[in-house]
Parts: structure tokens; C-alpha cells; sequence
């Protein structure tokens, strides 16, 4: 089910997520979160960009792969996510965010880690990432403890995007 995505200025996307229990309908919750993410062309979707707060986001590539037939698409869930390890070498890349849309900006970020997640069976997986996946896992993992890209951009990139963030909060 395709559901609304939240906007920038509302609470619930500062807010810490909590961690999924077996117990928790998080087939469903993956499956809205796919729904959602291919209805709006992004590449990454965290469930409190649904209203949830809950520790789980998907990673869908496909976008990409569209625009170049090389690109393998990659389409994950991620249950309880833990970035265990990080490269010491970072690299920049352009993001957007589907909760702050229209705003686009380079933001700096490790450019390997390792990660530990439950996957839609509730197994327990290890991987390492780099590329595409790994900045649009740290990009998603933020979002389960409330923080934004826009937080991560220079402070006066960030003071000359106050305007339009502010039209965003007031739409
Ligand atoms: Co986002």
C-alpha cells in the first residue's frame, strides 16, 4: 500500500526509532515501504518517513538501473540496521530526500561500512557495502535516529537553503 511520506518540519522525523520485535507486522511494513518508494522514484525509503517509528527502511536502486542498463538493481529491506564498521576514507555524493523535496546537496560520508541487519525473514545478515548502497544505507540509517541530510551539509550551504526549507515547513 502506497502510503503518504512525511514532510520536513514535522516532529516525528527528529525522532529516535524503535527496534522491531518479531512480534511486529514488518512484512507489511516492507511491503508499504517498496510500494511507496516506486510510486515516488526514490531510491531509499525509512519508516519514519511513513509515520513509523520503527527501526527499518528499504534500499530499491532500480531508478538507476533504468537510466543504465549496467547498473544491477538492488532492492533490499532492512530490519534493526547497525553500521558496525566504517571506512576511514569518505567521498562526496549529491542527496535528496524524499521528506525535503526539491533540495538537493553534496554531503560527505564514509564511502565503505560494514553492516549487520534482519532481513524479511527476520535472519540475521552480515555485508559489506560501498557505492551507491552504502550512501543510501547511511543516508536511510540516519533517518532511525532523527537526523537529515541537511544536517550534515556546511553550515553556510545551510543558512542560503533556510528560505526554501522554510517554504517547505509552510506548504
Ligand atoms: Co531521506
Amino acid at each position: 500500500m502506497v502510503v503518504p511520506i512525511i514532510i520536513y518540519g514535522s516532529p516525528i522525523l527528529r525522532k529516535q526509532s524503535y527496534s522491531v520485535s518479531k512480534s511486529d507486522n514488518f512484512q507489511q511494513l516492507g511491503q508499504d515501504l517498496f510500494d511507496t518508494v516506486k510510486k515516488s522514484g526514490g531510491i531509499g525509503l525509512a519508516a519514519p518517513q511513513a509515520g513509523i517509528l520503527k527501526r527499518a527502511f528499504v534500499i530499491d536502486t532500480s531508478p538507476f538501473s533504468e537510466d543504465d542498463q549496467t547498473v544491477q538493481s538492488y532492492e533490499r529491506f532492512f530490519i534493526n540496521p547497525e553500521i558496525v564498521c566504517k571506512s576511514t576514507t569518505n567521498c562526496s555524493f549529491e542527496e535528496g530526500c524524499l521528506s525535503i523535496p526539491g533540495i538537493y546537496e553534496k554531503v560527505l560520508r564514509p564511502e565503505k561500512i560494514a553492516v549487520r541487519y534482519f532481513d524479511v525473514n527476520f535472519e540475521l545478515v552480515e555485508e559489506e557495502m560501498d557505492g551507491i548502497k552504502a550512501r543510501i544505507f547511511q543516508h536511510e540509517f540516519d533517518h532511525l535516529e532523527g537526523i537529515l541530510f541537511i544536517d550534515k551539509i556546511n553550515p553556510l550551504k545551510r543558512k542560503l537553503l533556510a528560505r526554501k526549507l522554510y517554504q517547505i515547513v509552510n506548504s
